[in-house]
């Protein structure tokens, strides 16, 4: 899908369809809308007084112009309340619209850019937001269908039309942004969307190294035997049980550059998550080939990192490997020994994230970090603290919880911080072994987090989402099943921290 931006008049657009907003409020249009109802006799108030159209988010209403406006149609979509209005209207709004546009089974249309003028939102957010809510919306995974998608719909072009032409650059900014997360976002999804007999550790590694060939990445990819050189003896039990040889991946942006300040990105990679010997339940189970979201999520960051090309030193590490039963598999009670030396009693072999995220943060101190963020779908117990709302997130540094939230609510992959006590490392205490990899009953997120913890020399941050990065009911901007959680607020976070 093409997206491109334009100055003009979106009342002058000859096109077969237009999009424009309205709020919720009383004299709700936008101006871009208050200037088509003029052409029109008044025919988008009339439906805006007589209440069949509010101006609520998500709300759309369809009108036909009958020869009287430049364009055959006019897509109304509501902005919500203008108190209540920012980038992620913007987003729901432009998603909520694209949608509706594919099924008409109208190909090119153009939008206005709303509620630009309401000055709470600047140019380039608002173009940002425009770009992200349709392009996200408009994400579809067909690879493995026979059927086309969506009856064989498509939109192909996109045109926002911009009033001010003094707004063109700060736009076309916006435009470029917009364009790369959602690329990132996009990959994020795919890798997410291919199923466990396709998406092995081997897949991943293989799509780190196309990313990096077409973007100027540096990539270099560890095998078992290298992993045994390093001591990595959390990645490779968790390995053991797998017919599929685990995976060290790791990405490197602007690696010659050692002026740069240097951010390394940790992502689970667990291409499919049996529980190992203490195998899950049935149900469900089908659910834990996304179990390697997080590494998806950094690889996604990536693609979003090198096309921007930020003035940062990002690294990307992905332990990638299955959890599965089999003659090998590790144990009950195993003690291995992790990268850093230090001894690990295994309690549960589901507790499998933590094992391979010890050595991937042993390894990440390697770069000298001014930050290591770790993102994993890693415990249960987060779904159960915060629902599906909010990415649960634990700092040793209050700067970077401040950072985060803000990237978070830029983003709307929100985080919400959950506790580091020390206490929680009570829980671990092992007598045969340095600690347990598990224990305790309840706040199961805070003490998996605890056991991270140990292996951490630098200011860090870790992300558990497990429970959100995969999903049954769609959304605005998010199609069903991966949602490619976790690279935008990464993005975010970076480039916010590029302009420090
Ligand atoms: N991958 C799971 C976490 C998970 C659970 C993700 C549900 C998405 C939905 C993780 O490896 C796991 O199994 N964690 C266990 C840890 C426990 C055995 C200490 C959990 O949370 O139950
Ligand atoms: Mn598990
Ligand atoms: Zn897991």
């Amino acid at each position: 899908m093409e997206i491109k931006i334009k100055v003009g008049e979106i009342q002058k657009e000859q096109m077969e369809l237009i999009v424009l907003g309205s709020f919720e409020d009383q004299i709700g249009l936008s101006q871009a809308a208050a200037a088509v109802n003029q052409g029109l006799d008044g025919q988008i108030a009339l439906i805006v007084t007589d209440g069949d159209f509010k101006g609520k988010a998500k709300e759309v209403a369809l009108l036909y112009t009958s020869g009287r406006g430049a364009a055959k149609r006019v897509l109304l979509v509501g902005l919500g309340k203008k108190a209540r209005f920012g980038v992620e209207a913007i987003r729901v709004a432009a998603g909520t619209a694209a949608k509706r546009v594919r099924e008409l089974g109208v190909k090119k249309y153009s939008t206005e850019l709303f509620g630009a003028e309401l000055l709470k939102v600047s140019l380039e957010d608002a173009t940002q937001a425009v770009v992200e809510g349709t392009g996200l919306a408009l994400y579809e995974f067909t690879e493995l269908k026979s059927d086309a998608a969506n009856n064989g719909k498509k939109v192909e072009c996109v045109t926002i039309v911009l009033s001010d032409p003094s707004g063109l650059k700060e736009a076309e900014v916006g435009l470029a942004a917009g364009q790369a997360i959602v690329a990132g976002t996009s990959l994020t999804r795919d890798l997410v969307n291919w199923p466990g007999n396709i998406a092995t550790p081997t897949f991943l590694a293989e799509q780190a190294q196309k990313l990096a060939k077409s973007t100027g990445l540096t990539c270099q990819v560890l095998d078992e035997a290298e992993m045994r050189d390093l001591g990595m003896g959390g990645l490779l039990a968790v390995s053991a049980g797998s017919a599929e040889p685990a995976k060290f991946i790791i990405l490197e942006h602007n690696a010659t550059h050692v002026d740069l300040d240097t951010i390394v990105l940790v992502g689970k990679g667990v291409t499919f998550d049996s529980g190992g010997i203490s195998i899950k339940p049935a149900d469900d189970m089908d659910r834990m080939r996304s179990d390697m979201a997080g590494g998806a999520a950094v690889i996604g960051a990536m693609l979003v990192v090198a096309t921007m090309d930020l003035p940062l030193h990002v690294v990307a590490l992905v332990p990638a490997t299955e959890n599965m039963p089999g003659g090998r598999a590790m144990k009950p009670g195993d003690i291995l020994r992790a990268m850093n030396g230090k001894t690990i009693e295994v309690i549960n072999t589901d507790a499998e994230g933590r094992l391979i995220l010890a050595d991937a943060l042993c390894y990440a101190a390697r770069f000298n970090p001014k930050v290591v963020v770790d993102i994993a779908t890693l415990t249960g117990a987060r779904t159960a603290a915060l629902g599906d709302q909010a990415i649960g997130l634990f700092s040793n540094d209050d700067s970077l919880v401040q950072r985060f939230v803000t990237a978070g609510q830029t983003t709307f992959e929100r985080v919400w911080q959950l506790p580091l006590y020390e206490e929680y490392a009570d829980n671990l205490k092992s007598f045969a072994a340095d600690m347990k990899h598990a224990g305790g009953k309840g706040g199961g997120a805070c003490i998996a987090a605890a056991f991270l913890n140990k292996f951490v020399s630098y200011p860090w941050v870790h992300l558990d989402v497990a429970g959100l990065v995969s999903t049954e009911t769609e959304r605005p901007y998010t199609p069903r099943w991966a949602t490619g959680l976790g690279a935008r607020v990464l993005t975010q976070f970076l480039r916010d921290w590029a302009v420090k």
